[in-house]
């Protein structure tokens, strides 16, 4: 620690703790956008908060993305998650294989040694399949292992990157723009200040669960994401979140 207050990263923390309504805050040095060995970083530190926040039978929840797929690389095996399962937050965000939740969740649970479920829902269904599809008894009990989640570990994504990553159809990409979306969640787009501007449907944690989760870790850094992670943080409810030097240098620089 005494490294880290040398290198000022203490200090950033102690400045983004005063700014943003955050439960608690974690700076690894570097800036992802430039060096993309910055993520390996924020993953070791998730992987060490996630150990500290363990109770024993806990349900982890988990999105998609590039972050979280590097804390999946850096978990390591412990006795302490032989109890615990891994689930997939949401289900069908449009993401290629390698960036979905369901691939990080299992990748995670064998990292750790600990048990995991996916959820099978493909994304483009017509409302009546898709009902049918949530009622079917196998899919439904994973539902309901996922909205009793413990734990949540989730990226923020810029608006306009992700809704561009994820192929959104030119009307939806129309409201986002319009709506002046700055952050991505999980599937939710975020205004500069926090609210809710489109939202993609599927299964799986919705905000409003998100908010009753005991333990919420948000994973994201990079300078090019500062405003994302401001708006985002908005609306959050006691978030710990793990960022990078070059967000948050751009963070407390921004107003
Ligand atoms: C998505 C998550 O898969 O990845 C989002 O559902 C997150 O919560 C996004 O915003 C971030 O992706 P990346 O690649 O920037 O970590």
């Amino acid at each position: 620690d005494m490294m880290r207050e040398v290198l000022g990263l203490k200090e950033l923390e102690r400045k983004i703790k005063k700014k943003l309504p955050v439960e608690d805050v974690i700076v690894v040095a570097g800036d992802s956008d430039q060096s993309p060995w910055v993520k390996r970083e924020m993953g070791r530190a998730c992987v060490s908060r996630i150990k500290h926040s363990l109770k024993g039978n806990d349900i982890v929840a988990v999105t998609g993305g590039t972050t979280l797929a590097a804390v999946a690389e850096m978990m390591t095996p412990d006795v302490k998650y032989r109890d615990v399962l891994f689930v997939p937050a949401r289900g069908g965000l449009g993401e290629d294989v390698t960036n979905q939740a369901n691939t990080i969740c299992a990748r995670m649970a064998e990292k750790a040694m600990g048990h995991y479920r996916l959820l099978h829902v493909p994304d483009q269904l017509s409302a009546e399949t898709y009902q049918s599809i949530i009622e079917e008894p196998a899919i439904k009990e994973v539902l309901e292992l996922i909205k009793s989640s413990t734990i949540v570990i989730h990226g923020i994504g810029d608006a306009k990157t992700m809704a561009e990553r994820r192929k959104t159809p030119p009307e939806e990409m129309t409201k986002i723009e319009q709506n002046k979306a700055v952050a991505e969640a999980f599937g939710y787009y975020f205004n500069q200040d926090g609210e809710v501007v489109h939202k993609v449907n599927t299964v799986g944690i919705q905000l409003e669960d998100v908010r009753h989760v005991p333990c919420v870790i948000a994973v994201a850094g990079g300078a090019s994401k500062a405003k994302a992670i401001q708006a985002y943080m908005k609306q959050a409810n006691r978030c710990i979140l793990i960022t990078d030097e070059g967000a948050a240098k751009q963070l407390v620089r921004d107003d």
